[in-house]
């Protein structure tokens, strides 16, 4: 696994020139479309669903990592996927069937992801260490772009990073909310691997290119 992978959200993006967004992000050398499919019942707010999925797949080759805020999220594994989905991501707050959800997911050829609320301690995750590909650790309460980062859960990146040492290393840390370049440092310090970003990107005020590039310069 490639470490330093930059994921960026479309919730911010432009959705009157969704196909153009994709391009500028592609060449300012993201790595992955990142997307937020939300239900108005897990988390307030009302986003994307498969359709949009199908649409990124039209216009890019790029890595499309699906992350599910809805109820029974195992309802909706196979759409995704066939919409072009390359990785999909669960939380563990609201399914209490996380392992076979998880397993579909990687029998359906994606990889798959494992969430943590702000307010979910670490060890919700202890026995799907073992069976997950990525851990994807929030760090803002999901719902909407453009929150405020939570520094606290920089120590919940340390936890799981030796939870994961210790159990299954293969499994790489994303962080999701708030991240910019003032904190992206310090969480691949404490352990992650892969950056969600929506605001730091496509709000960026010089422009996407430049929002890229200073997340790249401060990883470095
Ligand atoms: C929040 C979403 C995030 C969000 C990040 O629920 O999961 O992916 O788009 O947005 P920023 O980077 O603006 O915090
Ligand atoms: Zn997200």
């Amino acid at each position: 696994m490639k470490s330093n992978l930059i994921a960026a959200s479309i919730l911010s993006s432009d959705f009157g020139h969704l196909a153009d967004q994709l391009q500028q992000i592609e060449a300012a050398g993201v790595d992955w479309v990142h997307i937020d499919v939300m239900d108005g019942h897990f988390v307030p707010n009302i986003t994307m669903g498969p359709f949009i999925v199908e649409t990124c797949r039209k216009y890019t080759q790029m890595h499309l990592d699906v992350h599910l805020m809805i109820e029974r999220p195992e309802l909706h594994i196979r759409n995704f996927r066939e919409a072009g989905a390359d990785s999909i991501s669960i939380h563990v707050e609201n399914n209490p069937n996380a392992l076979r959800t998880l397993q579909e997911i990687q029998a359906m050829g994606a990889l798959g992801g494992v969430v943590l609320n702000p307010g979910t301690p670490a060890h919700a995750l202890d026995a799907l260490v073992p069976f997950m590909d990525y851990a994807l650790i929030m760090t803002v309460n999901p719902g909407y772009s453009g929150q405020k980062f939570i520094a606290e859960e920089i120590q919940k990146v340390q936890v799981v990073r030796k939870l994961i040492n210790d159990i299954n290393p293969k499994v790489f840390i994303q962080v999701d909310g708030g991240v910019g370049d003032q904190n992206i440092a310090a969480l691949a310090s404490a352990g992650a691997q892969c950056f969600v970003s929506a605001t730091s990107i496509f709000k960026y005020p010089q422009g996407i290119s430049a929002g890229v590039k200073a997340l790249r310069s401060a990883l470095e």
